[in-house]
């Protein structure tokens, strides 16, 4: 979809659809009167039988409003005006991109963005109508023999700011907005795709590929016996029982003005988790081909740091294999020692999450990084602690995770910071090796975050856990491509601090 910027009268735009807002209890936005105005009063004689009421998210398509020159009007219901939020104004520009998608309307001018949002900046609601607009028209059918055809899909909007002067931050906020969705296209898409697909081998070509269609971006792929030269027994060892082999990707991307310390995110890559010998249940089995998300997550990002020739260096590494049950696979009690050469007893196979990222964070260490943020589904407890809405945040820095809690907000990615306390380091304690893959049920998205603090302690480190955020289930089932939003939003807020 192509997005563009304008400051004008809506009754005087020459388009397929002209989309304004309505508040509860027969308030209209300040586009909406002047089309009202423009038509003689069409809109609210609308309003008073009753045929629109306000409602969030609701709509009403008018054809032929006499005195405007669009096509068709689209009425978006705006909930009542002082709720009227972050979180309302993107669930009225969803419904209102649904339905444009739905209709006739290859094209449209939107007004919603003029509507004064509590805390957020003309630039702010630009940025996120294209990031919505985009998650709106999304779809995955890759797989699908048929592809599902739209008859006329929305091709291009346009965007309404109040000011010729909003002109230029509109445009830099929705190039920013298009990059993040590009991102999260590339997050879903991976995350959607079956694991006999997406397999680790397939996730190093798409990085290859990248790699050529942005030549920004260098792109190395290491294969097992660079891996073993490298010590990465923990890494390994997940990979022992799964006849796919292992890769670990790195991602380059050098933009900052002079070169510097980069910024380093590590995702986690099990394309597949069936748990190995400490199998999991076969109920839902099928979500753990989301189990690289976090991957995904790294790929999306870059995808929107180059896009957008960001001025900062980053670097993407990606540790990627299949965590199955076999003859060959790592048991329970098995120790193996990582790079970082502690040792490690693997109580527990399907905590194999940290196991891959224990290695990567010890790869990161010759970055001399200013701060490395893996993110990873790490632990189903953090499910249970957050549910779907909020990504986990744990830190070695108390500034770093909430800088990363607020481009959480900023870019409606929420996040939230749990404690990383010695106290929770306790239950990794090991008779027989430096210490175990596991503690007890109690606090395991913690224990897990300590985990991987053990191999993240000379830098400034932050963990993600995605397990809650990075797909839904249900009707909806499929990747979000979160946390794309919340990594682009903070790596451009570095962009002249870092050093
Ligand atoms: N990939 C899973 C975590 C997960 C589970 C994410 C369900 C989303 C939904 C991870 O590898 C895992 O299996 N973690 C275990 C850890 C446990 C063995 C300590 C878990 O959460 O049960
Ligand atoms: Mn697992
Ligand atoms: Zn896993």
């Amino acid at each position: 979809m192509e997005f563009t910027i304008k400051s004008g009268s809506p009754e005087k735009q020459r388009s397929a659809c002209v989309v304004v807002g309505v508040f509860d209890n027969r308030k209209l936005s300040l586009s909406a009167e002047l089309i009202d105005r423009a038509s003689n009063g069409y809109i609210s004689e609308i309003i008073r039988r009753g045929d629109m009421e306000g409602k969030l998210g609701a709509t009403l398509l008018l054809h032929n409003v006499r005195g405007t020159l669009a096509d068709r009007v689209l009425l978006v219901g705006l909930g009542k005006e002082r709720d009227f939020r972050d979180k309302e104004f993107r669930s009225a520009m969803k419904s209102a991109v649904k339905l444009l998608n739905e209709t006739g309307s290859y094209e449209a001018v939107v007004y919603l963005t003029e509507e004064k949002v509590k805390r957020r900046e003309v630039a702010w609601r630009v940025e996120h109508a294209v990031v919505v607009a985009m998650e709106a028209v999304y779809r995955f059918d890759e797989m699908k023999s048929e592809k599902a055809e739209v008859r006329r899909p929305l091709r291009k909007l346009t965007l309404s700011v109040p000011q010729r002067s909003d002109l230029t931050d509109g445009e830099a906020a929705a190039a920013r907005g298009l990059a993040i969705a590009h991102g999260m296209d590339l997050a879903r898409d991976l995350g959607n795709l079956p694991g006999n697909v997406c397999t680790p081998k397939y996730l190093g070509d798409r990085a290859t590929a990248m790699a050529q269609e942005f030549p920004d971006l260098k792109v190395t792929v290491l294969e097992r016996p660079a891996l073993e030269e490298l010590g990465m027994g923990s890494f390994l060892s997940v990979t022992n029982g799964s006849d796919e082999p292992p890769r670990f990707i790195v991602f380059e991307y050098r933009g900052a003005a002079k070169p510097g310390r980069p910024l380093v995110l590590v995702g986690k890559g099990i394309t597949f988790d069936t748990g190995g010998i400490s199998i999991k249940p076969a109920t839902d089995m099928d979500q753990m081909k989301y189990d690289m998300c976090g991957a995904a997550s790294v790929f999306g990002t870059l995808r929107a740091i180059v896009e957008l020739k960001a001025k900062i260096d980053v670097i993407g590494l990606v540790a990627a294999c299949e965590n199955m049950p076999s003859g060959r696979a790592t048991k329970p009690g098995d120790v193996v020692k990582s790079m970082s050469g502690q040792t490690i007893e693997i109580l527990n196979t399907d905590a194999e999450g940290r196991l891959i990222l224990a290695d990567a964070l010890t790869y990161a260490e010759r970055y001399d990084p200013m701060a490395v943020v893996d993110i990873a589904t790490l632990t189903g407890a953090m499910v249970i602690a957050l549910g779907h809405v909020a990504t986990g945040v744990f830190s070695n820095n108390d500034t770093l995770g909430r800088a990363l809690v607020a481009a959480g907000d900023d870019a409606f990615d929420r996040a939230w910071q749990l404690p990383l306390w010695d106290d929770y380091h306790e239950g990794l304690a090991s008779n027989f090796a430096d210490f175990a893959n596991v503690a007890g049920r109690a606090g395991g998205s913690i224990t897990a975050a300590c985990f991987l603090s053990k191999f993240a302690k000379k830098y400034d480190w932050a963990h993600l856990d995605i397990a809650g955020t990075a797909w839904k289930d249900g009707k909806e089932k499929g990747g979000t491509g979160r946390p794309v939003p919340l990594l682009t939003t903070w790596l451009l807020a570095q962009e002249g601090v870092q050093h």
